[in-house]
């Protein structure tokens, strides 16, 4: 009978060679591994040896039976090739056609632009420094020299919670203090990026939420120079080498004294435009020598030390160089917008 068995699987390898299409291979199947198949038969008649011969008899149908199935399996494998190449070379698929595109998601045109300045503010030693949404009045007011009845106020309404004094920040000012206080007296050179919420009428202008990147340097000797120069090199490796850029004095609060700067219009490279109002100049942040009061409530002796700060908002700059005439577009989630970043 072990004779017969392995006869069986000799006839059969061989005829499994000769299978060409799945009908062919189905029906090798049947006749081998299938229920009433050859193989399946032999198994059945274990009974009829003398009980010594059966363990290796037993033994061997299953290594059979293993060694079948897997050489069907390859052969399944050329049919099936050889149907994909037929059905290549008889034109009935055409592989020039150009394949379905995958829908992929991008990134916001807000995060694009804050990883710009991220990498450019990377590039000069900055670190991101992460601070909190919710802040207090303290932080977000007082600690930055702008007192309770202080008419700079008027330009930073915001959202309170129900804890009294616990607000929305209106700006990432409140950061510094936070990195100041963690780092005195080391010297200190962070952006600090986030939300920022007030309490605002919506409008093509303005929002009631929008991104800041502040920035803070702090240590011995830092002058005006500095921050000119600083700057000045962010505003160039944002907006291009050639591109001409002004400082202009303003006021805030923190700093002392502090300054705006100006880009040369992106858009119409100073000719004067609607977007620069015919000015032919874009404002991108605020800026000054940060204020003795608030160095002093950050831990830092201003004798000893100085600093420079600024705040600059990633979607208003994104409106300047892409030209987009309403903010509200940036949190608006309408993808006819999205998708063109
Ligand atoms: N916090 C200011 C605002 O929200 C922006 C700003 C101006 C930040 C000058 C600064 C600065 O650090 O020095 O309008």
């Amino acid at each position: 009978m072990l004779d017969e068995l392995n006869l069986i699987y000799k006839q059969a390898l061989g005829s499994l060679q000769e299978t060409s299409t799945r009908e062919d291979l189905e029906s090798w199947y049947r006749q081998t591994l299938g229920r009433k198949g050859q193989v399946t038969q032999m198994t059945r008649q274990v009974g009829q040896l003398k009980p010594e011969e059966r363990p290796m008899f037993g033994q061997r149908v299953n290594e059979i039976k293993q060694e079948l199935q897997l050489a069907y399996d390859a052969q399944l494998d050329k049919i099936r090739t050889a149907e994909i190449e037929s059905k290549i070379s008889s034109d009935e698929w055409d592989v020039t056609l150009p394949g379905r595109r995958r829908w992929r998601g991008r990134l916001h045109p807000a995060t694009q632009t804050l990883r710009e300045i991220y990498r450019i503010w990377g590039d000069m030693g900055f670190q991101i420094y992460r601070s909190r949404d919710v802040e207090t009045d303290e932080y977000n007011f007082e600690l930055l020299n702008i007192p309770k009845d202080h008419p700079a106020r008027d330009m930073w309404d915001t959202f309170h919670t129900t804890t009294p004094g616990v607000i929305l920040r209106t700006h990432t000012s409140p950061g510094q203090i936070h990195a100041m206080r963690e780092y005195y007296p080391e010297p200190i050179r962070v952006i600090l990026p986030g939300m920022c919420y007030r309490y605002e009428q919506i409008t093509a202008r303005s929002e009631i939420q929008f991104n800041q990147v502040e920035g803070l340097a702090v240590g011995e000797n830092i002058s005006m120079a500095d921050l000119k120069g600083t700057l000045s090199d962010f505003a160039k490796r944002m907006f291009g080498q050639e591109r001409k850029i002004r400082f202009r004095a303003n006021y805030f609060p923190f700093t002392e004294p502090s300054a705006e700067l100006d880009v040369e219009c992106i858009l119409c490279g100073g000719e004067g435009c609607q977007v620069c109002k015919h000015t032919g100049w874009l404002e991108i942040l605020g800026c000054g020598m940060v204020h003795p009061t608030v160095l002093r409530n950050g831990g830092y002796d201003p004798a000893k030390y100085s600093g420079f700060a600024f705040g600059m908002g990633p979607e208003r700059i994104a409106m300047l160089k892409y030209g987009i005439e309403d903010i509200r577009a940036f949190w608006g989630n309408d993808l006819r917008f999205l998708e063109q970043f």
